[in-house]
């Protein structure tokens, strides 16, 4: 059976096709269409999709789309009318956006794909997040939780999944929490007061929240608190988004925290208004993280499971996850790669493959690497064709000439295979360096990714080491698999780890097993032999307001408009004109004592 999950027109719209139970290929419309957080239908990704399966639309058994639009509308034009007359002014905006996209999703999928109208399905928004995150996982019975901004009503659900032996599959919701009472938007919210880009800067809060101290505590507890039925409830007179468009919060926000940041000021740490931003941010991650950590603990005490499936946007918020493990009583957390909207297209595939027609239970292969692959020659050919410096190599020699470039101080653009799904880089379309000094840290922020000072960047790992370097929980190697969890830098190795530990001594680190990027694995080891640690720093390869790149010709623009030293696709090779050659002293300094792969 042949099935393609599509999700749009809220943000990060993405296709996948799950074929007879297992997915075989997804990819985010903004990697295609190189619009960033591209919300339209995605048409580039779906055709994209059925072009890699060989297929036309009109085999496709069902189009799944990953909500309900008419229960959304629904939401919007309830909230309209509670919130009349201040509504008025965003009310008509919505129903455009409603009538025209959402409402009439149905006549849009079967008019650009042609296929007839009652192939076409709807899953509810956090069935997909459910789905994605249960189904993807490893495991065959677990508790889920699911948290984002908003679906169609849904913010919040819980609920428990199950593959049975005889080969169907369940997944029940136990209860939800209901818009406009929304974590996702509670953090939103606060995004938007500290000047950072609602639904793509979240994170920001998160890197800004460890510069601060949690002062502000009380203060954010008058925005939310917790219900007897043991959910919570927004006191809704701080915030405005649930009835205009134009800002998420009220004046008497602002009487509260005081003026919201203007976004074009840098944050200055040592001055008063620095710091109380970063308190604030502090306070609301708090506050987000003892929500969470209550709510799957009773999750917990109530299902009795050892594991813990998490989904939707706010599961990319790894100091959330790292607490949930350590303090929910669950063994293990399974965070997917991608637990945002995009992963919902692959979601609504796979619930309506388990659920809806009540196919077979499928183990799904348990990586991120779903999209377009690169192709060396196309990067050796455009290279050429400007006279660059182009070396092909067989595959040891390259990691081996790859590794001796990153001893050496060099940045690499590394693409290797193919496009990660969701808004991680997870060893195939990365940006890595020697992570060693915050020197280098500096370089990349000012030359590279053009990004505020005080954001972290991510090491990566291979696991069997990971606990060496990095104080890892029971359970933390499978948070760490796609970068969902926070966790310490030991002490010992912090100074010489310094452009990827956070100023609170952690990092967000990627624990690679062999099996998953073995390309990137045996960098880590070459790596390692010289001298080194098998610890790089490994960023997204994008620059600032940009997707990730997909393409060999995307990532050869990207090279040429920063300072990326190296650039790698495939088994080509292109070195930029002028790039440093001199060992730098803090990489010799670490290369004295320690011990490589061979001697450990
Ligand atoms: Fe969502």
């Amino acid at each position: 059976m042949k099935i393609l999950g599509i999700s749009a027109h809220y943000h990060d719209s993405a296709a996948a096709l799950v074929i007879d139970g297992v997915p075989v290929c997804a990819v985010q419309e903004e990697r295609l269409s190189r619009h960033k957080g591209d919300a339209a239908f995605p048409l580039l990704a779906i055709e994209w999709c059925l072009q890699r399966a060989g297929i036309e639309p009109d085999a496709l058994d069902a189009v799944v789309f990953y909500e309900r639009p008419m229960l959304k509308f629904d939401r919007i034009l309830t909230c309209a009318l509670r919130a009349f007359p201040h509504s008025w002014r965003t009310f008509p905006q919505a129903m455009r956006n409603s009538l025209g996209e959402k409402v009439w999703i149905r006549g849009i999928i079967s008019s650009h794909l042609g296929v007839p109208g009652r192939k076409i399905l709807f899953t509810e928004h956090h069935q997909s997040h459910a789905a994605v995150a249960f189904l993807t996982a490893p495991t065959h019975r677990a508790a889920i939780l699911t948290t984002d901004a908003v679906g169609e009503w849904a913010t919040l659900s819980v609920g428990h999944g199950e593959r049975l032996p005889n080969g169907t599959t369940t997944i029940r919701s136990l209860r939800e929490i209901r818009f406009p009472h929304s974590l996702g938007m509670l953090y939103s919210t606060f995004t938007a007061y500290l000047g950072f880009k609602v639904n793509e800067d979240e994170y920001k809060v998160m890197g800004l929240a460890a510069f601060g101290r949690p002062t502000l505590l009380e203060q954010v507890r008058k925005l939310i608190h917790r219900t007897p039925d043991g959910g919570f409830a927004l006191d809704l007179d701080y915030f405005e988004f649930h009835t205009t468009a134009e800002r998420c919060y009220s004046s008497r926000f602002i009487e509260l925290f005081g003026a919201p940041r203007n976004p074009y000021e840098p944050i200055d740490f040592e001055a008063a208004e620095g710091q109380r931003f970063a308190d604030c941010a502090a306070s609301v991650q708090r506050v987000l993280e003892d929500t969470l950590v209550g709510m799957a603990r009773t999750l917990h005490q109530e299902t009795g499971l050892p594991d813990l499936c998490l989904g939707g946007g706010v599961a990319l918020n790894g100091v959330v996850n790292t607490r949930i493990l350590a303090e929910s009583g669950f063994e293990r957390v399974f965070v997917p790669p991608a637990p945002g909207d995009a992963g919902c297209a692959m979601g609504a595939a796979l619930y309506a493959d388990r659920i809806h027609f009540g196919n077979p239970d499928r183990d799904v292969p348990d990586h991120p690497f779903w999209g377009p692959p690169v192709d060396g020659s196309e990067l050796a050919r455009l290279a050429r064709e400007d006279g660059q410096f182009v070396e092909e190599f067989e595959e040891g020699a390259l990691v081996n000439r790859i590794a001796d470039d990153l001893a050496a101080g060099r940045v690499v653009g590394w693409m290797d295979g193919a496009l990660e799904l969701g808004p991680r880089a997870l060893g195939h379309r990365s940006i890595l360096a020697a992570p060693h000094t915050a020197e280098m840290r500096d370089r990349l922020n000012h030359e590279i990714k053009y990004r505020e000072p005080f954001r972290p960047f991510a090491p990566v790992v291979p696991i069997e080491v990971a606990d060496r370097y990095f104080d890892l929980p029971p359970g933390g190697t499978r948070l760490a698999r796609f970068m969902s969890g926070v966790f310490p830098v030991r002490r010992e190795w912090q100074s010489r780890l310094q452009a990827i530990t956070h100023v609170d001594g952690t990092a967000r680190l990627q624990a690679l097993e062999p099996e998953m990027a073995p390309r990137l694995h045996a960098l880590l080891e070459a790596y390692w032999r010289r001298g080194g640690m098998p610890v790089l720093l490994n960023t997204s390869f994008n620059l600032a307001g940009e997707p990730i790149v997909n393409r060999a010709v995307e990532g050869y623009s990207t090279f040429l408009r920063c300072g990326i030293d190296v650039l790698v696709a495939g088994q080509t090779r292109v070195m930029k004109r002028a790039s440093p050659t001199a060992k730098p002293k803090e990489e010799i300094a670490c290369s004295r004592g320690v011990a490589g792969p061979d001697a450990d």
